[in-house]
């Protein structure tokens, strides 16, 4: 299994409870590998600065939340020269058309797509390296990377095809848990993003549990009364939102949440979801913010990781290049 985030200073909820929470239950079933994906980061220009700094608190992230850096392999894509190498091999099997339609391309680039990097534009072709280059089988990421992974499983697919080959598993998107796309707690149809220029619309890392407790208090409902089936959610993004976001702390489904909550105020349901989410998110938090001074260890543990990930990265690079006819 094989996932990653980017090291661009702000994580958030939405990384958590999209990528990590389930990757810490995943962990005890597969194989895995989680990558802090520094290569990708640089494809937005704000993302260079800090890149160390950012890198080693993804891996405090990681860690505290619950990831055992022994079983499992956590390193920076930019020690594996591997995952550059494939990039460029599996570019050459990745038409411009299917490049074209991806969403987030479209999104990130904005309305001067001359001016985007050509990085940016290949992107989901560095991201199909990361996966294949471990011949990975499961694939856990929140739903926004479901067209990166389509993309992914196509080039595995014409890979193994021209060259005639089984040699790349098609990986399979997990996308699990109840807030498989978490919502800015502002604009329900917004995504929870850590580009919004609004601090009240995420939760981060890294916020104290009365910062949390604040930003759910404020966050976006309606004048509506709490909801008693899922029929009552139609329309109603925000509070949508808010109750998947209640189901992945409390590990209850929606039901349990009509049952407990229908008939009651919004600040009753607010008072108890700041609450549960305080208590796991900022012992996280806490965790996270000890390690990060732990300078030394987590240095030790990425080049770890690095050297295990190369171990498997070089072999099938070898094997790639066999297959490929390259001398
Ligand atoms: P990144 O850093 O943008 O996001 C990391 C993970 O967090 C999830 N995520 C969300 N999930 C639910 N709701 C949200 N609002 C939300 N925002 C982010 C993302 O789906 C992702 O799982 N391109 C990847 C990084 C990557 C990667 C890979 C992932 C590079 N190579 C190979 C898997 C396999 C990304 O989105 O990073």
């Amino acid at each position: 299994m094989f996932s990653g985030v980017q090291p661009t200073g702000k994580l958030h909820l939405g990384n958590y409870l999209g990528a990590i929470q389930n990757w810490v239950e995943l962990q005890k079933e597969f194989k895995c590998i989680f990558c802090i994906v520094d290569l990708h980061a640089i494809t937005v220009p704000d993302n260079r600065k800090d890149l160390k700094k950012n890198s080693l608190e993804v891996a405090a992230a990681y860690i505290a939340s619950g990831i055992d850096p022994k079983k499992n392999i956590i390193f920076c894509q930019s020690g594996v020269s591997g995952h550059s190498e494939l990039s460029w091999i599996l570019s050459c099997f990745a038409p411009m058309g299917w490049l074209n339609r991806m969403t987030q391309f479209k999104d990130k680039a904005g309305k001067n797509k001359e001016k985007a990097p050509l990085g940016l534009y290949s992107y989901p072709v560095l991201m199909a390296a990361d996966i294949l280059l471990y011949q990975s089988t499961h694939v856990p990421v929140g739903e926004d990377q479901k067209q990166h992974l389509e993309l992914c499983r196509d080039i595995a697919q014409a890979f193994n095809r021209f060259n005639n080959i089984n040699f790349f598993p098609i990986p399979e998107p997990v996308i699990m848990g109840s807030a498989t796309r978490v919502m800015s707690l502002k604009n329900g149809l917004n995504k929870m993003s850590k580009s919004d220029p609004s601090d009240l619309s995420r939760i981060n890392l890294l916020d104290s549990a009365e910062l949390i407790k604040k930003k759910i208090q404020k966050s976006k409902t309606d004048s509506g009364s709490f909801p008693e089936n899922d029929q009552h959610l139609s329309g109603r993004p925000e509070v949508e939102n808010l109750i998947n976001i209640f189901c992945s702390f409390s590990r209850e489904n929606r039901q349990y949440v009509y049952r407990k909550y229908s008939g009651k105020t919004f600040s009753e349901f607010k008072n108890d979801l700041a609450k549960i989410l305080s208590d796991e998110f900022s012992i996280i938090s806490k965790k996270a913010k000890e390690l990060i001074n732990e300078t030394d260890y987590l240095e030790n543990v990425l080049e770890e990781g690095a050297i295990r990930a190369n171990e498997i990265a070089e072999k099938n690079i070898k094997e790639i290049k066999k297959i490929m006819g390259f001398k």
